[in-house]
């Protein structure tokens, strides 16, 4: 591509590809200088520590005159797969900083690193949106790093946007963040399982294994989320089939909100998945956690920062599963 490419007033303009291909150009022609290391303060606010290599391009000119500022994260390819949209009342001005080579907890880190004092950021990722929906895997292993609590909460009210039948919204939920809490459930959970195991006839040996690594999955996880469906709220019929139906309805909605939950952490940089063990043992997570008797216990999701990321997993081609008519 030629630097000195121009576009004319007829130009089509090609989508967000070029753009992105454009910031390419910048990044591949001029060296990044890091002058201001990872763990190193900021000058402006000495209790702020940057939370990865931080620098510019050289010989480049930004919105307030020194060079293009750009982020370097641990990935070992600076590909450049996000930028960061600031403004800043202090020095009363607006700008864009590259991502090279950042994981996504890192994005997250550098996130809030901006969003502090007098500056406001908002991050541009490069991925089209399909390809962001494709990158959601179920993640099992996670990093000791709590969630931070408002973060939470943006992912469940996230999940509160999903659809429900009549707009009844039945999903309920129960979240554990503490480790006694965690090991409480896992315990209650661990010994229901087990006599499930024994009475499917598997020896106590591999039955105690099992549990064993069930258990371990929650209490290593920083949080634990039961989704609940709210039984008070369906509607109630006389015959027990339009019944079954009613609470179908109920748990499709729960599922529903289990789905935006999953989409809104892997869009916070974090991982998650969802567990189906609390269908098997709902009275007994309905008593550890003294829950109402209304609220049925229909999955567990476990969320942290990933430890790796999972393989993907291949789908059935659309052509495979589909009629059209
Ligand atoms: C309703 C439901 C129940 C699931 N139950 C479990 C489970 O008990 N244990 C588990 O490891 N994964 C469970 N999963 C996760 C699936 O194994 C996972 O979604 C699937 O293998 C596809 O992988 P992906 O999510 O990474 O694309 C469950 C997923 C759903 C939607």
């Amino acid at each position: 591509m030629s630097t000195s490419a121009s576009i004319s007033p007829n130009h089509r303009l090609e989508g967000p590809e070029d753009f992105w291909a454009y910031l390419d150009e910048l990044v591949s022609c001029h060296a990044l200088i890091i002058d201001r290391p990872k763990g190193s303060t900021h000058p402006r606010y000495p209790g702020k520590f940057y939370p990865s290599d931080y620098g510019y391009l050289e010989g480049t000119t930004s919105a307030d005159g020194s060079g293009i500022d750009a982020w370097r994260g641990s990935l070992e390819e600076p590909a450049l797969d996000a930028v960061l949209l600031t403004a800043d009342l202090k020095k009363r001005d607006s700008e864009i900083k590259l991502l090279l080579g950042c994981t996504p907890q890192e994005k997250q880190q550098i996130l809030y690193f901006t969003n502090a004092e007098l500056m406001r950021g908002w991050l541009v990722k490069r991925s089209p949106e399909l390809e962001w929906l494709k990158g959601r895997r179920s993640v099992r292993r996670f990093q000791r790093d709590p969630v931070p609590h408002d973060v939470l909460n943006r992912i469940l009210e996230a999940a509160t946007w999903a659809p429900s039948a009549h707009h009844r919204q039945p999903w309920r939920f129960a979240v554990l963040v503490s480790d006694p809490a965690k090991a409480r459930l896992s315990e209650a959970m661990g010994a229901a399982f087990y006599a499930d195991l024994l009475a499917d006839g598997i020896t106590q040996q591999e039955a105690s294994e099992r549990v064993k690594r069930s258990r371990q999955r929650l209490q290593e996880a920083p949080v634990g989320i039961i989704l609940c469906l709210d039984t008070s709220i369906g509607d109630i019929y006389p015959d027990p089939e339009r019944q079954y139906f009613e609470h179908l309805m109920g748990a499709q909605g729960v599922a529903m909100a289990g789905q935006n939950l999953l989409l809104a952490a892997h869009s916070a940089g974090l991982g998650g998945v969802w567990l189906c063990s609390p269908l098997f043992a709902q009275q007994v997570v309905q008593a550890i956690l003294d829950l109402p008797m209304t609220w049925q216990p229909m999955g567990l999701i476990l969320l942290g920062y990933p430890a790796r990321e999972p393989e993907q997993r291949p789908r059935k081609p659309v052509d495979e599963i589909t009629r059209y008519y």
